[in-house]
């Protein structure tokens, strides 16, 4: 049942190339340049005109939610909030007719995002679910929806689900601004050609597995890690170090990589392992100088960085390559390795991977 790999979450994290594929057969017809999603072209009018859209979701899923917003504001140049969905319902939120809420969940169990979700439909917004169970509470619940078909998602640490809420939300982030017209047609195919070539690179970025396992096991008994990135990456850092939380029970923390200088910079030592998301173009200058000040103050750099980086190379003591793509989509890549490191080192201090303490696999309580 785990296919031949030790763990379901090793099995999982190789099964992205498909997951992805999966994800948007049938739905983008690259050489036609269109997208076709029920759910989005019944309800397109509403989406179009929604004046803001609120994203619930919980765990990994909010990190999705938190690239989406990236992705949507730059392409669709609609507000987007991204909310905890467990919050959300404690606030006394302020819920217009005409905003959009998308929640997003893997199980379609998530109780806070299903609470979450009836206090939206009270208050009259049109609430869209992105979930990965088919027939799930959620998906049942909500007024449309986008499945991922990332299939069965065992590990209770979350990988393809990740990468696949990535990529519907892609999906009708590209469809909705080719119809406003806030992207050119030359770019939107572009971008379909560019999404289309994601599995590969994602097998390219999985071909760094043993070199991974290297770095694994020189940093894994590390009290603490941090995580950096900026733009489309800093959700990946704050994903990054739930991973590696979640399964070995390392200290682990995720920030805007600019946000080090107010405050985590303090942290910094020779003991602190730093995984910085350098990847060209994502304000690459300003990433690299955050990596001189964390190099000066003796901290160990794990960069991930585009294939052919030469610059980064040269200040930190391990990189990680990753195929080059264009800037929104670099998030299906640079998670990648950071899944992966994450499983190396709890394999090697010997945590149950597939079922970390006190964690399950769907959250059905409050
Ligand atoms: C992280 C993880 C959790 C879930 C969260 C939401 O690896 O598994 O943080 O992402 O509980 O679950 P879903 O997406 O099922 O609503």
């Amino acid at each position: 049942e785990k296919g031949g790999y030790d763990h379901f979450m090793l099995k999982e994290i190789y099964e992205q190339p498909n997951a992805i594929s999966d994800t948007y057969r049938g739905r983008m017809r690259v050489a036609e340049g269109i997208i076709k999603m029920a759910g989005i072209d019944d309800n397109l009018a509403k989406l179009l005109n929604a004046k803001r859209i609120l994203i619930i979701a919980c765990g990994t899923s909010w990190h999705a939610g938190l690239v989406a917003e990236y992705i949507f504001e730059e392409l669709v140049r609609i507000p987007v909030e991204v909310e905890y969905a467990s919050e959300f319902r404690y606030r006394n939120p302020v819920i217009h007719q005409d905003d959009v809420v998308i929640a997003i969940s893997q199980s379609g169990e998530t109780a806070d995002t299903m609470a979450a979700i009836k206090l939206a439909k009270e208050r009259g917004a049109f609430v869209f679910g992105v979930c990965n169970v088919v027939g799930s509470s959620i998906s049942r619940e909500t007024h449309a929806g986008a499945y991922t078909h990332a299939g069965p998602e065992i590990g209770v640490a979350s990988t393809k689900a990740f990468t696949t809420q990535i990529t519907v939300l892609s999906l009708i982030a590209l469809k909705l601004a080719e119809r406003k017209g806030t992207i050119s047609n030359s770019d939107f195919h572009y971008y379909l050609q560019e999404l289309e070539r994601i599995p590969e690179k994602v097998k390219l970025a999985l071909e760094s597995n043993e070199h991974i396992k290297l770095i694994a096991d020189t940093y894994k008994d590390a009290k603490n890690f941090l995580y950096l990135g900026r733009g489309y990456n800093f959700p990946v850092a704050l994903e990054g170090a739930l991973k590696l939380k979640e399964i070995s029970y390392i200290h682990a923390e995720g920030y805007p990589a600019a946000e080090m200088k107010h405050g985590p910079i303090a942290l910094i030592d020779e003991q602190m392992p730093v995984v910085v998301i350098a990847t060209k173009k994502g304000h690459y200058d300003k990433v690299v100088s955050n990596i001189q000040e964390i190099k000066s103050r003796k901290g160990k750099i794990i960069g991930i960085v585009t294939e052919g980086d030469e610059t980064v190379k040269g200040l930190a003591d391990h990189v990680i390559e990753i195929p080059e793509t264009i800037e929104f989509l670099t998030p299906l890549l640079t998670t990648i390795p950071l899944q992966l490191l994450s499983y190396h080192i709890a394999v090697m201090l010997d945590k149950n991977v597939d079922q970390p303490r006190n964690l399950a696999k769907s959250v059905t309580v409050e």
